[in-house]
């Protein structure tokens, strides 16, 4: 266990970026600056972005979504997947004209692919239009190394390979949402052959059940009605810290904050998923039924090689006490297809699993390999051409589930959560269920943020349509 003081950025440290921020806030009082910040990846990348902007805010910038207006221009990276790296890498050499027109125009990258030695060199001689480069570790960090781009009129580059701290404190800017994400805990441990999270992220750490609440509560008197909890794998929660308190406890003691209806959390991992677990969601009003438990392949030989830490039949028994305690629950999981040695009959094993759980939908990923990785090293037995096959026919499969899951839904009165206008139908409302899923219904705007209650009258494969009962 590591001692809390390692982990967490002294506060003397964090009071000297403020400082900066009024530096930087005081040089940009001279007229409006804006700032344009684009996020990749997951919902752990979203809520760092929502500290990046925090902190601009104080600096003085306004949010911005037109590039070309931005004086500063930031691009929160994902390394989890090649694509995902390849897209921003084509965004930002996009912005090699914008900077020739606008030369005081800071370009910054961060996130997780700046956790990358080899990344952060092709950034420096390949993009030198970017001024800042920062990975996630140095996050909190971002006010002084702005300050040093803007006053010194240099490139800031800053690598370090180190684990990341817990950074409390940091000014936050939201969206004013009605569902709003808290990060439990950051990192992981798990070292899954094919994943680079734990070395973007470093090792698992736990914020104090006291930051969470706080935080929770701060949301809670701004009229927001549900919270996410946020880690690679929630079910570690706590387990690095002193005062030991467990992610079904913690559960428990958000779920008491005066104001918060609804309570999801993102991810957990199949190995840690416990029975106290289940039982808290069973019987907690406030915790959503709705479970996203990434299974990733159903062949044994293959999660065995994957470093997964559970057989399928383990899985699957979680699975069946899951159903069995909460009917009526939401379940989505995460699949690879293609991981190095997976075989076509490796493959039909993941669609046995699907037609056995009926999962309400699927995140499904072709293998993508990342440099570093155990996984980086093993070969292919297939070709790419049968990885596509099988991924296109595990999508079909998966579609007519979905369809016919949400077709369970016709006709029945559920409580929807009032969200936002819908982005596809401008005369309709959009929320979602207890469990998670997404309904659309015409409605007067008022409703944004409250309860309402819908009957469903026509169900789609993604999303269910309804009218106000
Ligand atoms: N911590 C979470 C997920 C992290 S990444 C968990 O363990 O479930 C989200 C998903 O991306 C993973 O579940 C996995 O399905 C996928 N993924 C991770 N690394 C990948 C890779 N190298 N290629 C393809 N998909 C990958
Ligand atoms: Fe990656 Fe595995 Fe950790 Fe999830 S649990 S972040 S897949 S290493
Ligand atoms: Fe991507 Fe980093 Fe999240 S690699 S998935 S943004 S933790």
């Amino acid at each position: 266990m590591s001692k809390r003081e390692d982990v967490i950025i002294k506060s003397e440290e964090i009071e000297n970026q403020k400082r900066i921020m009024l530096l930087v806030n005081n040089i940009n009082s001279d007229g409006e600056k804006y700032a344009f910040v684009e996020t990749y990846g997951c919902a752990q990348n979203v809520n760092d972005s929502e500290h990046l902007l925090g902190m601009l805010e104080k600096m003085g910038y306004k949010k911005t979504d037109d590039k070309k207006r931005a004086d500063v221009i930031i691009y929160n990276t994902c390394a989890v997947r090649e694509n995902a790296e390849l897209k921003v890498f084509g965004n930002i050499g996009a912005l090699k004209a914008l900077k020739r027109d606008k030369p005081n125009l800071i370009i910054g990258v961060c996130g997780c692919m700046m956790q990358q030695e080899h990344i952060v060199e092709q950034i420096k001689k390949r993009y030198k239009h970017v001024d800042i480069v920062f990975g996630t570790h140095s996050l909190y960090r971002f006010p002084e190394i702005l300050y040093n781009a803007i006053t010194k009129n240099e490139r800031v580059i800053v690598f370090k390979n180190e684990d990341g701290k817990i950074a409390e404190d940091l000014p936050i800017h939201r969206d004013g949402a009605v569902s709003e994400g808290v990060s439990v805990m950051y990192g992981c441990n798990n070292f899954c052959t094919y994943c680079i999270v734990p070395y973007v992220r470093g090792r698992e750490r736990s914020r104090k059940k006291e930051d969470i609440i706080k935080e929770a509560k701060d949301l809670a008197k701004r009229g927001v009605k549900e919270i996410m909890l946020l880690g690679q794998n929630v079910n570690s929660y706590g387990k690095d810290i002193d005062a030991y308190i467990d992610f079904p406890d913690l559960l428990n003691e958000v779920s008491k904050v005066e104001g918060i209806e609804r309570i999801r959390f993102m991810t957990s991992h199949p190995k840690d998923l416990s029975d106290k677990l289940i039982d808290t969601i069973a019987q907690n009003k406030k915790v959503c039924k709705q479970l996203h438990l990434p299974i990733q392949c159903g062949s044994n030989k293959i999660l065995k090689i994957m470093n997964r830490k559970y057989t399928k039949e383990e899985y699957l028994e979680k699975i069946r006490k899951v159903k069995e305690k909460i009917p009526n629950i939401t379940l989505t999981t995460d699949i690879i297809v293609g991981f190095p040695g997976e075989d076509n009959a490796d493959f039909e094993q993941t669609m046995e699993v699907l037609k056995t759980v009926r999962y309400d939908s699927v995140f499904s990923f072709i293998y993508s390999k990342r440099r570093g990785t155990p996984a980086e090293k093993m070969e292919d037995v297939i070709t790419a051409e049968e990885k596509k096959a099988n991924f296109d026919r595990m999508i079909e499969l998966q579609n007519i589930i979905s369809a016919e899951k949400n077709a369970e839904y016709y006709g029945k009165n559920y409580e929807i959560l009032v969200e936002g206008v819908s982005k596809t139908n401008p005369d309709f409302l959009t929320g979602r269920t207890d469990g998670g899923k997404i309904v659309n219904f015409a409605g007067e705007k008022d409703l944004i943020g409250k309860f309402a209650e819908v009957k469903i009258t026509k169900s789609h494969t993604w999303s269910l349509t309804g009218e106000l009962v």
